[in-house]
């Protein structure tokens, strides 16, 4: 039968919309109306990041659906993230309130370590997030990007367990090693490019089209209810109305349990190596396996 997942619960008892607006790779010119269709279609979540380069233009039309009357602020899940130049714990506050700037908020709903770019001052870091949570800014924090090794070693000095860790995941990179850890620890997954991110071909996946064209969906809604099934929230990126409203069409129906238990069938392939935070810039990790702990 079908089961309407609406909402997931963090471990400080908020309710994260299971369905979020993505807006990674979202043209700044472009970003704004697709917040505009993703509210009246219904989306209450919207997964921001200061790197993505267009909060200011998220903020204008924040301002606008709020004026307008088409949402309330408090109705509204925002979530953004902490770059990785901003590690420094003097240096994280300041970068939350220049993304609060620009969002036109007073809080963001979530806020996240955008990448575990920096692991020997995280410590730090996590305690610069913690002060924050304190603060009402960000009503919850966590992370983004972090291996089960990563999180074990931050549980060890947290006072703060991350609500979220927001992670690629997806029926072609399912990550059930990490999928369990966060369970047993209370730590809700989220899962970025739940498509498979542009170009990745994951929609033409046989198993995924030959589930979709049973069930008379979509490949990309396919997609999405398997995560919401999983417990995930999904936050799909589009600029385009007919596949906002798409994306946001999976809550009436359900992969029945035969269909479902198909997706262990699929190969697994992580689709964002995450090969920048290797070499020169950042510097840290040696290699993309030292980046992920060779985690699968
Ligand atoms: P567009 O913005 O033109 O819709 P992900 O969220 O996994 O990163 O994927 C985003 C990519 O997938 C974007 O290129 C987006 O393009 C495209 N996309 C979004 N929704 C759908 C959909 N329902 N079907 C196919 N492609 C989609």
């Amino acid at each position: 039968m079908a089961e309407s997942i609406e909402f997931f619960e963090l471990n400080t008892g908020a309710k994260i919309p299971s369905v979020g607006l993505g807006t990674w790779d979202a043209a700044p010119n472009a970003v704004g109306e697709s917040i505009t269709t993703a509210v009246k279609v219904g989306y209450r979540h919207i997964d921001c990041a200061h790197i993505y380069g267009n909060e200011k233009q998220i903020g204008v039309a924040l301002k606008k659906v709020f004026e307008d009357g088409l949402v309330k602020r408090e109705d509204l899940w925002i979530t953004s993230k902490l770059w990785n130049t901003d590690h420094a714990p003097e240096d994280v506050p300041k970068a939350l309130d220049r993304t609060l700037q620009d969002l036109q908020l007073d809080y963001v709903d979530l806020y996240l370590i955008h990448w575990p770019a920096h692991p020997d001052i995280l410590p730090s870091t996590w305690r610069a997030m913690e002060s924050l949570f304190d603060s009402g800014k960000a009503r919850a924090i966590g992370v983004s990007n972090f291996s089960v090794k990563k999180l074990e070693d931050l549980l060890a000095v947290a006072r703060v367990t991350p609500a979220v860790n927001q992670v690629e995941i997806h029926p072609v990179w399912q990550q059930p090693k990490l999928h369990e850890y966060c369970k047993s620890k209370g730590i809700h997954l989220t899962g970025y490019s739940p498509l498979g991110s542009s170009g990745t071909g994951i929609l033409k996946n046989r198993i995924l089209t030959t589930v979709a064209k049973k069930l008379g969906k979509t490949p990309a809604q396919v997609a999405l209810r398997w995560g919401l099934q999983m417990g995930h929230s999904v936050v799909p990126k589009s600029t385009n109305e007919a596949r906002i409203k798409e994306n946001f069409d999976v809550f009436d129906w359900s992969i029945p349990e035969n269909l479902f238990a198909k997706f262990s069938e699929i190969e697994q392939m992580r689709q964002i190596s995450g090969s920048f935070l290797v070499g020169k810039t950042y510097g840290f990790f040696k290699s993309v396996e030292e980046l992920w702990d060779g985690e699968q």
